[in-house]
């Protein structure tokens, strides 16, 4: 693996992935997977379909097994967690599909999916409204929101439902697993904005997961770059895409309209 200088000091939260496995049967599709999300910080995840990113993300939220290797996060391995410590850990880690359409009740309005975030016992959103509007406020919805369906919003705005609700647990980590790759280019770059004005306001890590470098580019402080399970090159963005070291990263810079090595062929 290729490593660029960082001058970052340890940070105590967030995640630190050591010697990942993970098999699918005969398929070992994570191979040694060692990488660092650290608190406060947005770290992208670049790698061509099929590439085991994903596996990765699922595997941090303890829907994929570890076969192998530590996920620490906030300093706790979740590949040992079990019963009621299990259970919490989920709240800590949440996980944005790209369509959250699949993970949004249909039947229940944003004010009852976000008081369930907070309260899946309880779930009342009269006695969660403060907390609702502010949640909606954050990702820039009206709070008239909190009374309407999910089939009455875009794909944009349900996107930005997927993102209050994973950030108003206060997780120590989030993955967003391709979250702008089915929207329009212009609801797009609405998202890409969304999550630069959050820069530095948000306290959890935030893996964001994406076959684009372009979008990472705008959204990340650090990139990750895997290749069929491995993790071929890390480093803060600026020194990557500069002066990239792995064959492979070349390649997916040649694509990235402005990076030095684009080519149109
Ligand atoms: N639950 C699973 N069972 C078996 N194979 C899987 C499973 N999930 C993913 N894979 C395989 O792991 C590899 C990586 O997939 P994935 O993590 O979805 O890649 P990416 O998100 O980078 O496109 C693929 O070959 C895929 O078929
Ligand atoms: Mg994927």
């Amino acid at each position: 693996m290729t490593t660029h200088i960082q001058s970052r000091p340890a940070v105590l939260y967030g995640a630190q992935v050591s010697n990942l496995n993970v098999r699918f049967g005969s398929a070992h599709v994570l191979k040694d997977v060692t990488l660092a999300v650290p608190a406060g910080t947005v770290v992208g995840l670049v790698g061509e379909s099929g590439s085991g990113k994903s596996t990765l993300g699922k595997t941090l939220v303890g829907i994929n097994k570890a076969s192998s290797g530590e996920v620490l996060i906030g300093g706790e391995d979740v590949t040992r967690l079990h019963g009621k410590r299990r259970r919490q850990m989920r709240r800590e880690v949440q996980y944005i599909p790209q369509d959250p359409y699949s993970s949004l009740s249909p039947r229940r309005t944003t004010g009852q999916t976000l008081a369930e975030a907070l309260d899946p016992h309880g779930a009342n959103p009269v006695q969660h409204r403060e907390a609702i509007a502010a949640a909606l406020e954050r990702v820039k919805l009206d709070p008239s929101a909190a009374e309407k369906y999910p089939h009455q919003f875009s794909g944009g705005q349900r996107q930005r439902i997927a993102i209050a609700r994973a950030l108003m647990l206060e997780p120590k980590l989030v993955i967003a697993d391709e979250i702008t790759s089915a929207l329009d280019v212009s609801v797009q770059a609405d998202i890409i904005r969304l999550l630069q004005g959050m820069r530095g306001t948000v306290d959890s890590a935030m893996l964001f997961i994406s076959h684009n470098l372009a979008v990472v580019q705008q959204v990340c402080d650090e990139v990750v770059v895997m290749f069929q399970g491995r993790i071929v090159e890390q480093g803060p963005i600026e020194s990557v895409y500069r002066d990239p070291q792995h064959d492979y990263t070349r390649k997916l810079l040649a694509s990235v309209p402005g990076s030095p090595g684009f080519s149109l062929d």
